[in-house]
């Protein structure tokens, strides 16, 4: 089962070294990190000065007594040491600690870095929201590819998940479509073989049409408002639209390798709820009419403007369905946390939203997260696939399979399985690709940068990954493990060894303990590019590890045993992360 991580155990042990000195009422200022520089230890706290300013003491007194205490702890040989430097408390871990370390993970193997966090809660993550009778650009990547991760994050952490892609399925859209299928009369042979892109072809058609000839507008609204009174041709009509994108979706989730979801519930299932949801909100009384008829919630006190519900000519808002949403995955789900992995364009909708209701008396500013993404474009500009600046989700992965079946061939022409690997290696360029930005930064999309191979990227941790499968495939055969010890790795050093380890043995195995808690950080702030930086971290320790120091060369038997069970460690850590990431892990490439 997951043990206690290094970092939890560094707080145990401030915290009761604050209870010793009566200091408990301060313990929410307890804050390690990676001090800055390493030599100084693997954890540093600031506990010292801030305390200092809340007591008016010397920062370096109430250091020292911290430290006196922790050193008064039974410690059980796990700290090699903890001092005080300008009033910071570093604290640095034992051989023996990072020993045991080392064990835990070859002993759980694809469990290192699960924990029981969010056992016994439920929280739902919302993304891919597709919009129906589009073709998906690179743009929608983003929310896909970081919504499964941080689905498979909670999923480790112990959390119950609810997947749900709310996709795009209603709106005036669908009225300009239905008209444009009626009045333009799609090629049905077309249609039957490639039914979005011909459904778009005519979205797109009939939007210049509607450019240049505004009343065509309210011809295609008239559509839309046929729709929602339950007009049977529209609906059938819709429901088709409707077939074939999920189909069409599923595909997709296929081609990117994203999990399952959970459910499909777009915008239309929301439909039912909305009388009631405008009734209750009518009835706390929240709700204002407009000059022209419309009906809003008053935000002009928050700085929030007006959050209209419905318009003056009687149509529901992507804001109303959004309360439906919200009030029934309350209910269906009782989540800790619904998430929404949605563009930063979004945000003022996402902040109008749940103060409405906190209004309401739901606590939705604590319980519900919009994870704001930055925005993809093109170097020419936006991508609108409305205007042809767009390039398809469906040419990005197949230029990217191109490309990586291109670089295995020059690289490892005679490697099995090519096409299966390439495309691996394909998609974990893409992702990593999306996941490695911080997911608040805008993106320019260029070929160049989002298939690339080298540097901090994807394949360079498969690669990572696979030379040191490479080598310890070399080593089995050489040595010939026995069965006990090809199930329970290489003999192992014991903790009471006094082994003298390299500095550069010691780095990896201070890296490979952070993983659990770089894991949990995903899991609270939804960065998963701190994940890919740790990855790429250590997998540039580990390769300037045996670039220095001899693996398979090594005589004495027990360095290279340990040594092997090192690289072992790290190409376990390297594909449990990379699990986490979507990405896939080939032995061989
Ligand atoms: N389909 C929407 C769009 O394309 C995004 C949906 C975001 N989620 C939500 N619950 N509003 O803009």
């Amino acid at each position: 089962m997951p043990s206690e991580t290094s970092k939890n155990f560094i707080n145990h042990l401030l915290s009761s070294a604050l209870s010793g000195l009566k200091l408990t009422s301060y313990l929410d200022v307890l804050d390690i990190t990676p001090p800055s520089n390493p030599d100084f230890g693997d954890y540093s706290s600031n506990a010292a000065l801030i305390l200092s300013k809340k007591l008016k003491i010397n920062p370096k007194e109430i250091a020292g007594k911290i430290v006196d205490a922790i050193n008064n702890i039974d410690l059980e040989g796990k700290l090699e040491s903890v001092t005080e430097q300008g009033g910071f408390i570093n604290f640095k871990l034992s051989q023996k600690f990072l020993l045991n370390n080392l064990g835990t993970i070859i002993d759980q193997r694809d469990l290192y870095g699960c924990s029981v966090l969010g056992e016994g809660k439920t929280v739902v993550v919302e993304y891919f929201q597709n919009n129906v009778a589009k073709p998906p650009h690179v743009g929608h990547l983003r929310s896909s590819v970081i919504g499964d991760c941080l689905l498979r994050v909670f999923k480790s952490q112990g959390y119950k998940t609810i997947s749900d892609t709310h996709i795009g399925d209603w709106g005036v859209q669908f009225g300009i479509l239905l008209y444009a299928f009626k009045t333009m009369k799609p090629d049905m042979e077309v249609l039957e073989k490639d039914p979005i892109n011909e459904l778009n072809k005519l979205y797109v058609a009939m939007s210049a049409k509607i450019e240049a000839q505004a009343e065509l507008r309210d011809l295609a609204k008239a559509e839309f408002k046929k729709l929602e009174d339950g007009d049977e041709q529209n609906r059938k009509l819709w429901q088709l639209f409707v077939d074939e994108s999920l189909k069409d979706f599923e595909r997709y989730r296929i081609l990117l390798g994203v999990l399952p979801f959970d459910y499909n519930l777009g915008e239309s299932f929301y439909e039912k709820h909305m009388p009631e949801v405008l009734a209750e909100f009518q009835e706390k009384k929240l709700i204002t009419k407009g000059e022209t008829g419309e009906l809003y919630i008053d935000l002009e006190s928050f700085g929030l403007g007006r959050c209209i519900l419905v318009k003056s000519d009687g149509a529901t808002t992507y804001h109303l369905r959004d309360f439906a949403t919200y009030l029934y995955r309350r209910k269906q789900f009782n989540f800790l946390k619904n998430l929404y992995i949605v563009d930063n364009r979004q945000s003022h909708h996402f902040k109008q939203l749940f103060k409405s209701l906190e209004l309401a008396g739901y606590p939705a500013e604590k319980d519900s997260t919009h994870i704001d993404l930055g925005f993809m474009s093109l170097p020419e500009g936006a991508i609108s696939t409305r205007k042809g600046t767009t390039i398809s989700l469906e040419n990005l992965i197949t230029e990217a399979n191109k490309r990586a079946l291109k670089i295995i061939e020059d690289k490892n022409p005679d490697l099995e399985n090519k096409e299966a690997v390439s495309k691996q290696v394909a998609l974990a360029a893409i992702k990593y690709f999306d996941l490695s930005h911080n997911r608040k930064t805008e993106i320019i999309f260029t070929w160049d940068n989002a298939l690339s191979f080298e540097g901090n990227t994807g394949p360079y941790l498969q690669y990572t990954h696979a030379r040191i499968h490479g080598i310890l495939r070399k080593s089995r055969n050489n040595t010939e493990l026995n069965a006990e010890n090809a199930e329970r790795g290489f003999p192992r050093l014991s903790a009471s060894d006094s082994a003298s380890f390299r500095d550069t043995e010691l780095s990896v195995l201070r890296k490979l303990i952070q993983f659990p808690e770089v894991v949990t950080q995903v899991s609270q702030d939804y960065f998963p590019n701190n994940l890919c930086n740790y990855l790429f971290e250590l997998s540039q320790t580990v390769n300037s590890f045996y670039q220095e120091v001899p693996v398979l060369a090594e005589t004495d038997e027990t360095l290279k045993s340990f040594r092997l069970n090192l690289i072992t460690a790290t190409a376990q850590v390297i594909k449990n992360g990379l699990y986490l990431l979507g990405i896939e892990a080939p032995e061989e490439m």
